[in-house]
């Protein structure tokens, strides 16, 4: 492996750094301390520091050389609301907020890398490093676009990274087109009218009619959606009834859908109205749909690509790229930043480390490990990508 020396010397205090954001996890748009320290730590390289773009968001400009071309690297800060069950001694000090996603270890990366840019400035042109908040479920990316973050910070691309347990430390995977899914919910409340538990025939069983329409729902994925695509509808909660002999007017179905095409994703909705709505129509009964559009899917331009796995390449051999891994059906809101511009969104080995944890579990840890090859990872991509004259 040919991590960046600079940034091998200065792993001790990135582990201090991670460890640190770790113990003081913060949710979405609350990271007051961690994009403060962010701030501080940017403008004690020499890199000029824009904040408040969707609150709490960072963005760093770092320019070197004569070239006009621009690019940015980005890392989330967000924590989560979820209780740790680690008990070493950077676990989280808040109860009910953990970095369960490594989100930590992102912002850690991408400071190690900007440290060493500002250093070294091996490059020709200028580098946005963009830490974003909230993308656990509240689309900081989304803000930070809406909120005007290319037309001020004007980068010809745009480039992600997440961590991934289970995939061996020192290897890298990504393709282009989808690495992540869509992200989609709905509630659906199914309306009979109820009434004596052993006398059905007086009133419209809204039980039996939402256990037809759960049955029903599942048409869309198996016989609406060309199978070759992949799509999932998930119903996740059904809400109805209260008592032993009473049938409940009203039963609340509600969950998630998930997919890697517009096409299919645009799809689903008039589906599930249909169905929900001709379902009752057939037992007497109503329905009333809601349905909302979280995240789109993260789908990966193919030049953006090739650059990112060039970079990871020539860090750890092109024999520990995973060139085609499967797609997620997991979220990110990076997909909203790479609606606006091309880009590539890798996933790193966090191990089999930290009991071999997944993303979001009570006893997940980031990988102090890969701070360097995240960190150099960055720095090899920004510095190929606006390769310094000679
Ligand atoms: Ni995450």
């Amino acid at each position: 492996m040919t991590i960046k020396d600079e940034i091998n010397r200065d792993h001790e205090l990135l582990t201090e750094w991670r460890r640190d954001f770790h113990a003081h996890p913060e949710l979405a748009f609350e990271e007051e301390r961690t994009s403060a320290l962010v701030a501080e730590r940017l403008e004690s390289f020499g890199i000029e520091v824009d904040r408040g773009l969707a609150k709490t968001g960072v963005v760093g400009t770092l320019k070197a050389g004569t070239g006009n071309r621009a690019i940015a690297l980005r890392a989330d800060m967000d924590a989560l609301p979820m209780q740790e069950s680690n008990d070493f001694a950077h676990a989280s000090k808040t109860a009910g907020k953990m970095h369960g996603c490594g989100h930590d270890g992102h912002t850690t990366m991408l400071l190690g890398a900007a440290k060493y840019l500002a250093e070294t400035k091996n490059f020709d042109g200028t580098i946005y490093f963009i830490f974003q908040p909230a993308e656990e479920g509240k689309g900081g990316a989304e803000v930070m676009v809406k909120e005007g973050l290319f037309e001020k910070f004007p980068a010809e691309a745009v480039y992600g990274m997440h961590n991934w347990p289970g995939m061996p430390v020192g290897e890298f995977a990504a393709s282009p087109g989808p690495m992540m899914a869509s992200f989609d919910i709905f509630d659906l409340v199914i309306r009979g009218k109820g009434g004596h538990g052993a006398m059905p025939h007086q009133g419209v069983d809204s039980i039996l009619v939402a256990s037809q329409v759960v049955g029903a729902l599942q048409s869309i994925a198996s016989r609406n959606t060309d199978p070759v695509d992949a799509l999932v509808v998930s119903v996740t909660q059904i809400h109805g009834g209260d008592a032993y002999n009473v049938i409940p007017d009203e039963v609340r179905l509600a969950g998630t859908v998930r997919s890697f095409r517009d096409e299919v994703r645009a799809g689903v909705a008039p589906a599930m109205k249909r169905i929900a709505d001709g379902v009752c129509a057939a037992y007497g009964a109503t329905a009333e749909l809601q349905y909302q559009k979280l995240y789109p899917a993260t789908v990966n331009s193919v030049e953006e690509t090739e650059q990112a796995v060039a970079a990871a390449a020539a860090l750890v051999g092109a024999d520990r790229i995973n060139h085609n891994p499967v797609p997620s059906m997991g979220a990110e809101d990076f997909a909203f930043m790479l609606r606006e511009k091309p880009g590539s969104y890798v996933w790193v080995g966090n191990g089999a480390g930290a009991g071999g944890c997944m993303l979001h579990n009570p006893g997940y840890d980031f990988n102090d490990e890969i701070i360097p090859l995240g960190a150099s990872y960055w720095a090899t991509l920004a510095e190929q990508v606006l390769p310094a004259e000679r």
